[in-house]
């Protein structure tokens, strides 16, 4: 498991400040819509700035036309950045497109599709898709993977089902961890990192319980400790 953190502070300064407390750790870092559509390209370079180990996650969650999402996906590509993300229900097509254009880039970032948001209740994700989150996270993974992605967003508790519709090195990257059981916030379903280890999950995403902490770069210590003794 690798360790992501979100960048979700109100602004860039207390962001970089946060990425300054814990930068001696080699630690993925996720730059959500916020952040970047307020700080930008500079915001990235700052990170990486501060240390250059640092690996980038932007979370973006592209949707739109093949032609589109390609010259974004490439856009993307040349940020340096190391990972970013799609909606599956982009389509097939989108996938492909995306994916033949970074083929372009040796070092291209790892792509994932967004499965089903975790805001989402069953009723309403009905009304769009017609089917039960967990039969078309499912699906979705599955296409994911049939396409060429690296892996998806998903919740922890569809990781191990996700794994087992594809391969277990496609990726699962999932938020609503709550490390050691902290305040579970606005989230749904909240899981240990204990859990997400034994779902497979690769990649934790914490927020609020490292950057409401008094102390986070103390509580990713902690976390990473548990992370390489799991
Ligand atoms: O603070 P917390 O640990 O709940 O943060 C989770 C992060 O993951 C936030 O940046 C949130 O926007 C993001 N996220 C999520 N659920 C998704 C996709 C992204 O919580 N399905």
């Amino acid at each position: 498991m690798e360790l992501c953190v979100a960048l979700d502070l109100p602004s860039a300064e207390e962001n970089l400040a946060l990425a300054k407390s814990l930068k001696a750790y080699d630690i993925w870092m996720k730059v959500g819509f916020r952040a970047y559509i307020r700080d930008g390209k500079t915001f990235i370079e700052a990170l990486k700035a501060i240390n250059p180990k640092f690996k980038i996650f932007l979370d973006l969650k592209l949707y739109d036309i093949p032609n589109t999402m390609a010259d974004a996906a490439e856009e993307i590509a040349k940020l340096s950045v190391d990972m970013f993300n799609i909606h599956a229900s982009a389509g097939s097509v989108a996938m492909q497109a995306v994916m033949q254009r970074l083929a372009n880039y040796p070092n291209r970032p790892l792509v994932l599709a967004v499965t089903a948001l975790t805001s989402f209740d069953e009723a309403n994700f009905q009304m769009i898709y017609e089917k039960s989150i967990e039969s078309k996270a499912e699906q979705f993974a599955k296409m994911s993977y049939e396409n060429g992605l690296d892996g998806v967003v998903c919740s922890a508790f569809e990781s191990r089902a996700v794994k087992a519709a594809t391969s277990e090195h496609f990726l699962t990257l999932c938020p609503g961890i709550r490390p050691f059981g902290e305040d579970a916030g606005d989230q749904q379903r909240v899981a240990t990192l204990e859990l997400a280890r034994q779902e497979g999950v690769d990649y934790p995403v914490v927020g609020r319980p490292i950057y409401k902490d008094p102390n986070p770069s103390q509580k990713v210590d902690e976390i990473l400790k548990v992370i390489t003794t799991l």
